[in-house]
């Protein structure tokens, strides 16, 4: 249940008032604590091909962007990097790429998910945890993916508003598509997430506040909320934006709003919101997110997956300093599922 109605939220969205903010994030971080306790959990990102047949207005991996170099992850190299996350405690890990657009593709990434649980499997009784974040896909493509063993999956919508969606997007890319998929995700019985950029050009805090509601409506489990950051080979970065704003703040508020509205859910403090902010991390965490996805990618690949310009690379050891300093915990060796899904699929089950 949404705590504020939508007028609400817009008001608070456009309030500079510090006391309101502290309040709020206060508010936010209660409820965290009281739902979710102070565990933190970890899904080691492995961002294994930066190929993307889409050209979103806004991103670096778009296809007509011919500056970035394109790669591929070899399969032993993409098993490797998620043995490695999984013996580091991590428990989950996140294998995203741009959209895939083959069913070879598809084959693929089934064959090594299915790999990865073999070989995790045979170390505990607790598999690795995957997640899936890979496009839009077919039906049949998702139920794939899922009889491999992958268990939840992104899919941003981006903006919930269908003509600021048409204004960042090529017209062969359609709002209501993406919500089939996120449709057939759902049937499929994946944990499912969601998730909007904050600051977009052109976007009010009348649409923010309609992201929130949007949320809700979908009963999503798993949400991915960052702040728009222009990326300066794509046609967005040379929109001008009426809007003078604090994007981090408002970023902050939208998170802290978000636990509000959905207390069970997990929330990312994502990599966006770290690299526009030194103390990203943390105050995201303080607003109420509970999951954060430390970069697995190799070294040498990481800035060829620039979604956005000056991408944050935190190593492990900032990682735990921040959590810590936040008066976190990290959660090593468990899945640290969202709470939501469990809810949903029981009530599912009573009819
Ligand atoms: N700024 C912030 N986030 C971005 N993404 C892509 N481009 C940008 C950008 N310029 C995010 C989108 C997408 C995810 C893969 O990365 O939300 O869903
Ligand atoms: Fe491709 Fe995703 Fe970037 Fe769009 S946002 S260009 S689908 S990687």
């Amino acid at each position: 249940m949404n705590p504020y109605r939508e007028q609400e939220i817009v008001e608070i969205l456009n309030s500079n008032e510090p006391e309101i903010l502290n309040s709020l994030l206060q508010a936010a971080h209660n409820t965290r604590i009281k739902q979710l306790g102070k565990e933190v959990y970890l899904r080691g990102l492995i961002e294994f091909s930066n190929y993307c047949p889409r050209n979103c207005l806004y991103c670096g991996l778009r296809k007509s962007n011919e500056k970035i170099h394109r790669y591929r992850l070899d399969e032993e190299i993409i098993i490797e990097l998620a043995m490695m996350a999984y013996n580091m405690g991590f428990q989950s890990i996140a294998l995203q790429s741009g959209e895939i657009d083959s069913q070879e593709q598809v084959d693929f990434l089934a064959a090594i998910v299915e790999k990865i649980i073999l070989s995790s499997k045979q170390r505990s009784h607790q598999s690795l945890g995957v997640t899936l974040s890979v496009g839009e896909l077919s039906y049949q493509q998702y139920l794939q993916l899922w009889q491999a063993g992958a268990h939840r999956y992104l899919l941003r919508i981006e903006t919930s508003d269908p003509v600021l969606f048409k204004k960042i997007h090529p017209p062969s890319q359609l709002y209501d598509r993406r919500l089939e998929c996120l449709d057939a995700l759902k049937d499929i019985g994946y944990q499912v997430g969601t998730g909007i950029m904050v600051g977009l050009p052109g976007q009010s805090n009348e649409q923010l506040a309609q992201d929130l509601t949007f949320f809700q409506k979908r009963d999503i489990d798993m949400l991915g909320l960052g702040p728009y950051i222009p990326h300066s080979d794509t046609p967005l970065a040379r929109v001008p934006d009426r809007h003078e704003r604090d994007v981090f703040t408002l970023t902050l508020k939208m998170l802290a709003l978000a636990r509000l509205a959905m207390p069970d859910i997990n929330m990312v403090a994502s990599t966006a919101l770290q690299s526009i902010n030194p103390l990203g991390l943390r105050w995201g965490l303080m607003a109420g997110a509970n999951i954060i996805m430390p970069v697995l990618t190799p070294e040498e690949k990481r800035s060829d997956y620039s979604l956005y310009d000056n991408k944050e690379q935190k190593s492990m050891e900032e990682i735990t300093a921040e959590v810590e300093a936040g008066g976190f915990k990290l959660g090593y060796w468990k899945w640290g599922d969202s709470p939501h899904y469990f809810q949903r699929r029981e009530e599912l089950k009573q009819g």
